[in-house]
């Protein structure tokens, strides 16, 4: 009896669409079809966490008419699986000749070649593109506990998480959708940090938990109802015990993934000021005990408490950092934000190195704004998960706004500065749905 021939072909099946359905047709007519399904780490890698889990794709593509078996696919590299199974076909849309994957198809023609394998490409099948249906889902939005999870995901299957200080609607916007193409894939930012600094000088504010957590949650809602990606809030102090179990209940309500509370007391003043604004930090017992307290009101295990450390903020040094990190995570603390005024990272890369020791170690979070050379290959080299651009969107508008008021006292009319502004046109469509 002959053996059938095999024919392997990766996929990330996370929306499936006809132009799927043609290639598993095309695979079938060549032999037995073994689909190498790419693991949520190896979709990340060069774009965005996929919308379903693996096992929920490979629920769907094993229920597909000719898929044989179902494999993990580890890596974007094809090469360990076909080296493994040695197929005698690998089958894919032609339109990784260019772009990202270009690299990935020359590998599989040299693995192939091994064992006398072949490449076939199928045409792309037009008019249906994930990109458009991602696009789509995003219009239609999500729902609260999808947004939730998807933090706990990410920091699953992401080497470094980016995210950005978002105020308003309109800063959430940018943050949802901008990206850059590059050669290792599309670049954006993960999600989206409630900044106190900035949503409180958006306001016209200091940041001195004046902006209550009232007028905070407006401010949230404003953006949870125009985007789609995860976001964390910067809680400040957390306030009274008894208060923040409310607001615990209230942003998990709404899908946020996480609260980042700082273990300060009394008039909370911004961290960047240091020991100048007379700050003074919780003992480790009180601040335990609003962890605690806050866990046990969570209704679901996917919210996250963070704890953040301000031991280096208000020179209290490097044991005491990491002997609260070490009460905190027992208290409960999903994950830990170290924070730092100095210019240079190397505070922070100590505190790196002590920690990553930990055996219940849990995510850690790092702002770099003083030491705003580091990039986020050293952070995330160091165990750093979540990097936090925390004010950067609001201080690039601000001198903006400010120039172009200048410039109109100056002059006494716009036409000078018009040539830097966005065109009235383009404001008018910036946000659809306004004709
Ligand atoms: C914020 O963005 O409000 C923060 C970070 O808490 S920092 O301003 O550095 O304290
Ligand atoms: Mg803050």
């Amino acid at each position: 009896m002959t053996k059938n021939k095999t024919v392997y072909v990766g996929m990330s099946a996370d929306l499936i669409h006809p132009g799927h359905l043609n290639i598993i047709k095309k695979a079938r007519e060549l032999g037995d079809v073994i689909i190498g399904l790419l693991t949520d780490e190896a979709i990340a890698s060069y774009k965005r966490v996929p919308h379903m889990t693996f096992e929920q794709r490979r629920e769907v593509i094993e229920n597909i008419k000719g898929v044989k078996q179902v494999v993990p696919q580890k890596t974007l590299d094809y090469v360990f699986n076909l080296e493994t199974i040695k197929p005698d076909y690998v089958l894919h849309g032609d339109d990784w000749k260019e772009g990202v994957q270009q690299k990935t198809r020359q590998r599989v023609i040299d693995a192939l070649a091994q064992w006398g394998g072949k490449l076939v490409e199928v045409p792309y099948t037009r008019g249906i593109s994930s990109t458009r249906l991602h696009a789509a889902m995003k219009e239609v939005g999500t729902t609260p506990e999808i947004r939730l999870k998807a933090l706990r995901r990410m920091l699953r299957v992401k080497p470094i998480i980016r995210l950005i200080d978002i105020h308003n609607g309109l800063s959430s916007l940018i943050v949802e959708n901008t990206y850059i193409d590059t050669p290792e894939g599309r670049r954006e930012f993960d999600g989206m940090w409630g900044s106190s600094l900035t949503d409180a000088t958006a306001k016209g504010k200091p940041d001195i938990e004046a902006v209550d957590v009232t007028a905070r949650i407006t401010t949230l809602n404003e953006v949870l109802e125009v985007t789609t990606k995860p976001i964390i809030y910067d809680g400040d102090t957390g306030g009274r015990p008894e208060h923040f179990v409310f607001t615990v209940k209230t942003l998990e309500r709404l899908g946020i993934s996480a609260i980042i509370i700082e273990d300060k007391v009394g008039l909370k003043k911004n961290s960047l000021f240091g020991t100048e604004a007379g700050q003074v930090q919780d003992s480790i017992e009180n601040f335990c005990h609003k962890i605690q307290i806050g866990k046990r009101a969570q209704a679901t295990n996917d919210f996250m408490i963070i704890a953040r450390i301000e031991s280096l903020i208000l020179d209290k040094g490097m044991d005491d950092a990491i002997t609260r990190a070490k009460a905190y995570i027992e208290a409960g603390a999903d994950g830990i934000m170290i924070h730092s005024r100095q210019q240079e990272p190397d505070e922070i890369f100590a505190f790196c190195r002590l920690y990553n020791q930990f055996t219940d170690r849990r995510p850690l979070v790092v702002v770099p704004t003083s030491f705003n050379q580091v990039t986020e290959d050293e952070l995330a080299d160091n165990g750093v998960n979540i990097v936090i651009y925390a004010n950067h969107l609001l201080r690039s508008a601000y001198p903006s706004m400010l120039q172009t008021a200048r410039e109109i006292l100056t002059h006494r009319c716009s036409s000078e500065c018009d040539a830097r502004l966005l065109p009235i046109k383009d404001i008018l469509e910036l946000i659809p749905g306004g004709k």
